[in-house]
């Protein structure tokens, strides 16, 4: 079978402009996707990843059908999204942030049975499948089935937009930031029902986000993109090998022989990375080694020496996992998303 998503070398400009002055502007062209290439597969969770303005609803978009790129390809469920782009739309369904299309005037529940008229499920079948999505969403469960949509609060809105995109049951989501203002314990069980649709369904879904947390826990792929190229792609866990664990050694160091600003220049001397080193009110001395990838074993093995040179009693070691955000700082050199 066909990769369910394969975009390659995809690129995207805007052509907008700067307001110069009251009357005169400045046109500029905007590169929001720079040659991107990534493939997501059915039964697969595929993040994209990036700070504000990095191409995340751009990439969105044109593989929605609803806008063209400028070069390069996109394929969605094996059809070019240019030029077959209404077979493309009969296998995906698209959630976009900034939902315009629903109506305001129409309850949640009429808003669905409309869309899914437009898609052509009619009568019995139609009522059967809102009815089953406004329980699977949990609109039912808050009781705003059958309230107006310019009622709905933001994440009522993001879990009637989902029902709408699953009314098709189509094996293809693509998702941008789906859980962008909703609770916690909403956002958790939105992740839970989209692995649910991933590993259960084999559906393919491809969602955007800026929070490394959601990305980590229910992506099984992500691409981290920014300035419009992709930097990193791979399973988290692959991600995060690149980069830098976290030694940290707690002492009780009561007692020293020498003082800390000494104590951490020997260990510096002899270590592959940055060492930080911390003493609190109660004489309680803790040092953050943060090693270079592969170099973590043998910076504990120097630092323990050093400190049992100088007899210092070591309490606790640990090994910290980084953390995305830390692949993320480590790549671009952004303090964060
Ligand atoms: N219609 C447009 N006209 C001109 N420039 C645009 C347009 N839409 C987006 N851009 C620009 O393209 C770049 C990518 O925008 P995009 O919306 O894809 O980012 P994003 O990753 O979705 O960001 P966010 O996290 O804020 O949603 C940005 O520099 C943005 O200003
Ligand atoms: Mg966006």
């Amino acid at each position: 079978m066909a990769e369910a998503i394969e975009v390659k070398d995809l690129t995207k400009r805007y052509t907008s402009s700067l307001k110069k002055g009251w009357f005169r502007r400045e046109k500029i062209i905007v590169k929001a996707l720079k040659k991107i290439s990534f493939n997501v597969k059915y039964g697969e969770v595929f993040g994209l990843l990036g700070p504000n303005g990095a191409g995340k609803t751009t990439t969105v978009k044109i593989l929605a059908t609803l806008l063209l790129p400028d070069g390069g390809s996109a394929k969605v469920a094996g059809y070019d999204v240019v030029e077959f782009s209404s077979i493309v739309r009969n296998n995906i369904g698209v959630t976009l942030t900034v939902e315009k299309g629903f109506f305001w005037k129409l309850t949640g529940r009429e808003n669905l049975k409309y869309f899914g008229m437009l898609m052509g499920i009619r009568g019995d079948k139609l009522n059967r499948r809102v009815n089953e999505l406004l329980n699977i969403l949990g609109l039912e469960r808050l009781g705003v089935s059958d309230k107006f949509y310019e009622e709905y609060s933001l994440g009522m809105k993001a879990r009637l937009s989902l029902a709408r995109a699953l009314l098709k049951d189509p094996p293809i989501l693509i998702l941008d930031e789906p859980t962008l203002g909703l609770d916690p314990p909403s956002a958790r069980a939105m992740r839970e029902l989209l692995i649910k649709l991933a590993k259960e369904d084999g559906k393919a879904i491809l969602l955007t986000t800026h929070n490394m947390f959601e990305a980590e826990m229910i992506c099984d792929r992500v691409a981290i993109i920014d300035e419009g190229r992709i930097i990193s792609l791979g399973k988290v866990d692959e991600l995060k090998r690149m980069v830098a664990r976290r030694v940290i050694i707690d002492i009780v160091a009561s007692g020293t022989p020498i003082g800390i600003d000494a104590i951490k220049d020997r260990i510096s001397e002899m270590i592959d990375g940055n060492v930080g080193l911390s003493m609190d009110d109660k004489g309680r001395l803790r040092i953050r080694i943060l090693s270079r990838a592969g170099s973590e074993e043998s910076n504990l093995a120097e630092a323990i020496k050093i400190l049992s040179n100088l007899s210092i009693r070591v309490n606790r070691v640990r090994l910290e996992e980084p953390t995305l955000e830390d692949v993320f700082i480590a790549l671009t050199g952004k303090s964060g998303i």
